[in-house]
């Protein structure tokens, strides 16, 4: 049995294959099934039109891990889907320092998503809510009887709210069926139960049924990760990691302070949370409506994360709604959703949603450490000269050289990578010598 593994050193500078070989021997997963999986993007162009309409192709984006990342004392090589160079090395660098003071520490609610009937044309609505309330056993019951797979699997409706909306002119309320969606994500079965129990809530209610869909503010779906990073590891070349950590507790108040800087800093979390999303089949837009709805939950846009000081280290915390799931949907026919799951090492929702949430405060840490300290172009543009590099057209080893070449003139354009190339390419045909060079510049070294 293979002792599962994050921790991978030099990851980086191998190959594409060897890295695949690493992943494999670290996680038990088959180095075939990886190149089977993820090859072409694990989808080709008939089964892509079983997902949705009008399909003409796919659309490849990159697939990287993420290591060192320890939650709840365990191991996890987390797959990212992100077109964003530095994200997850940064995401990476974050978590090695997050694991030498223990690694995140996650717990995760049970997994009830809210289904809402709108009723409307209500002209008593003090009347409805008691009507429907009096009547929650055999409303429950009704939603039960929609989604007779969720109760074999142990889930099913567990609750049932009345609220009224606006003034008694708008004469509407919503009923919220609470409903335990086990390792699903869910939006199917909330829907089917709200389309289920909605004819009868109208009848109770007096009024007439509106819509009947799921909420995405999840809010009783949350998740909350903390960690403890100590000073000495947070120290750059020009700075000690007593003032590192200042620089992120100013960091983290002025998003707590400025909705205009926590939309910044809960982007820089969603870099990391959507990354996993996206590699694990699941519904992005759902998370993202759900986190901003929920940093918004006061009535003043918030940040998700806060860091503080405590003694000589450095203490995050993180909380949002999650509708993450582990069956169903996607992952039913995505084989690199599914090759995503195995890797990880995961098949319930919550230690998904524990993993996800974690790397978004992972990636949330470098990137306001960054921010604190060389500010954030250093590593970025460093990791962005490579993508440039590429453009310019630039292949295999020339791809790193032509990068570093750019980054040490600070001049990370296209022009200046295509002069570049040309000059190496030049003098290699004069030297007829190699010019390797595997060092990645940047933030990187997982
Ligand atoms: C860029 O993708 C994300 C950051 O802007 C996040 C932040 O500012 O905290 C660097």
């Amino acid at each position: 049995m293979t002792k599962r593994t994050s921790q991978l050193p030099g990851f980086y500078k191998v190959t594409v294959t060897e890295r695949r070989t690493l992943v494999s021997e670290a996680t038990g997963v088959d180095a075939a099934a990886i190149a089977r999986s993820l090859d072409a993007g694990g989808l080709d162009a008939d089964t892509a039109d079983k997902f949705v309409e009008n399909v003409i192709g796919t659309y490849g984006l990159p697939y990287g891990v993420t290591l060192n990342v320890r939650v709840n004392g365990h191991d996890h090589v987390v797959p990212m889907v992100v077109e964003e160079p530095s994200v997850v090395a940064a995401a990476s660098n974050a978590a090695k320092m997050v694991r030498a003071g223990g690694g995140f520490t996650a717990e995760v609610d049970a997994p009830i998503m809210i289904s809402q009937v709108q009723l409307v044309d209500v002209a008593d609505a003090p009347a409805a809510e008691r009507a429907i309330l009096a009547a929650k056993d055999e409303i429950l019951a009704m939603a039960d009887r929609a989604t007779p797979g969720l109760l074999a699997r142990g889930g099913g409706a567990r609750g049932l709210e009345v609220r009224t909306l606006g003034t008694p002119e708008d004469r509407m309320i919503v009923v919220h069926i609470l409903v335990d969606c086990r390792d699903a994500m869910g939006a199917n079965l909330i829907n089917t139960v709200a389309e289920a129990v909605a004819d009868r809530l109208a009848r109770l209610a007096n009024g007439k049924v509106g819509l009947r869909i799921l909420s995405n503010l999840c809010d009783k779906r949350c998740v909350r990760v903390r960690c403890r990073v100590p000073a000495e590891v947070l120290a750059t070349d020009e700075m000690d990691g007593q003032a590192v950590i200042d620089g992120i507790v100013n960091a983290s108040r002025f998003a707590e302070l400025d909705p205009y800087r926590a939309a910044t800093h809960n982007k820089g979390i969603m870099n990391g949370i959507d990354a996993v999303v996206i590699a694990t089949g699941n519904d992005w837009r759902a998370v993202e409506a759900g986190a901003h709805a929920y940093a918004a939950r006061s009535g003043r846009y918030s940040p998700l994360s806060i860091w503080r000081r405590d003694g000589d280290s450095l203490v995050g915390s993180i909380e949002l709604p999650l509708a993450l799931g582990t069956v169903g949907g996607t992952l039913r026919v995505h084989p690199s959703a599914r090759l995503s799951l195995a890797m990880m090492g995961v098949t319930e929702a919550s230690e998904l949603a524990a993993i996800a949430a974690a790397v978004g405060l992972a990636s949330n840490l470098a990137a306001v450490r960054a921010l604190a300290t060389d500010g954030i172009q250093r590593g970025h543009m460093a990791l962005h000269a490579r993508s440039v590099a590429l453009a310019a057209g630039a292949s295999g080893a020339e791809v790193e050289r032509i990068a570093a070449i750019i980054v040490e003139a600070r001049d990370i354009t296209v022009e200046a990578a295509r002069r570049a190339l040309d000059v190496l390419r030049t003098e290699r045909r004069e030297n007829a010598t190699g010019a390797a060079d595997d060092q990645r510049p940047g933030i990187g070294g997982a």
